[in-house]
């Protein structure tokens, strides 16, 4: 089996791996912050992310120090802002406890806040090379095709399992190198979404999948529940280069972060006006502002812009003014409002 699966996987790395940011010099902080970048985002467009956050925060210690606008400004646009805040907290814990280096073991990384099975995995094997699985979305992919497994792989004990059965196969030299390889697999060859590139597979002589034609079967995953959908009206107030923006508070979505101020349901003419009534604008200029729909893992927003032209930046506790301009280098707006940014 070694000479069937390991051999000829690693050789197929070893030839055709991506140069990427944070292969070059796979430190644990490096090999940390790109693997948490990596869950939920894409390659392509963590690599920029990933260049900008390790050139303002080079090291555990300076992540820990962060200010936190500034650290929800380097994660804007990734999206899922408790992956930074988790990694933010354990960066102390590593400053406090550790000597600001992550621990060398499995066991202790998986202590530190916002790290899982598979993150602890990855930062063990890619970075100091112990003997560990990471099995993630990809691997597990691989891996059920490899094997013709019809487990449910959304279900933890599939990923426990299957990381019991990496080991049996983990070469003690190379364990790094075997996780990437099986999640580069994954990522450029038994892709995702489309057909796999089975011509070009290390694997296409012992895959049962691809002999036993289930490909387009595996691998199985439970349908999830739908989301739920919220209907927001989203209100542009500008005067002059200014415009008002609202803080979220510190608890659920976008916990923290910046946003137009909003309300939560579907407002009309009659609404609006009333709204506007209500914080003293009744006198204002308003237009459609768009419609604007932003998906979230279990949400979906559904949002209608109203663009308010004020001749006074009339106060509100619901929300400050500030410069328009400040909207791109100073506060953190989530993606979800970017279409309405746009716009102003
Ligand atoms: N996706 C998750 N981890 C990755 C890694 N280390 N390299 C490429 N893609 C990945």
């Amino acid at each position: 089996m070694i000479e069937e699966i390991v051999k000829p996987l690693l050789k197929w790395y070893d030839e055709n791996a991506r140069i990427l940011p944070w292969r070059e010099e796979p430190t644990p902080y490096r090999v940390w912050v790109s693997e948490i970048m990596l869950q939920q985002t894409r390659v392509e467009a963590v690599k920029p992310y990933f260049q900008r956050f390790i050139g303002e925060l080079p090291d555990v210690q300076a992540l820990a120090e962060c200010p936190e606008e500034k650290l929800m400004k380097l994660w804007e646009g990734l999206g899922y802002y408790n992956r930074v805040r988790n990694m933010q907290t354990a960066a102390r814990t590593v400053v406090c406890e550790y000597e600001g280096v992550l621990p060398a073991s499995y066991e202790e990384l998986l202590s530190l806040k916002g790290i899982g099975n598979y993150t602890a995995g990855a930062i063990a094997s890619i970075a100091y090379q112990i003997p560990v699985p990471a099995v993630d979305g990809n691997v597990l992919r691989v891996l059920t095709r490899l094997w013709g497994d019809d487990s449910d792989i959304l279900k933890d004990k599939t990923k426990k399992a299957m990381g019991r059965r990496v080991m049996e196969f983990m070469p003690e030299d190379r364990p790094g190198d075997f996780n990437q390889a099986l999640i580069e697999l994954g990522a450029t060859v038994c892709v995702p979404n489309g057909q796999p590139l089975c011509d070009q597979c290390p694997w296409d002589t012992v895959c049962k999948a691809y002999k036993e034609d289930l490909i387009d079967q595996l691998p199985v995953k439970t349908p999830k529940k739908a989301r739920r959908i919220e209907h927001k009206t989203v209100f542009l107030l500008e005067c002059g280069e200014q415009v008002a923006i609202h803080k979220r508070g510190d608890k659920g979505l976008l916990a923290g972060l910046w946003e137009f101020p909003n309300e939560d349901k579907k407002m009309d003419a009659e609404d609006i006006k009333e709204w506007m009534a209500e914080h003293h604008m009744e006198d204002a200029k308003t237009k459609a502002a768009g419609k604007g729909k932003h998906i979230f893992s279990h949400v979906e927003w559904h949002m209608e812009g109203v663009r308010i032209s004020l001749k006074t930046p009339i106060q509100s506790e619901n929300y400050v003014w500030v410069l328009k301009k400040e909207l791109e280098n100073t506060y953190a707006l989530p993606s979800a409002f970017e279409i309405f940014r746009k716009i102003l």
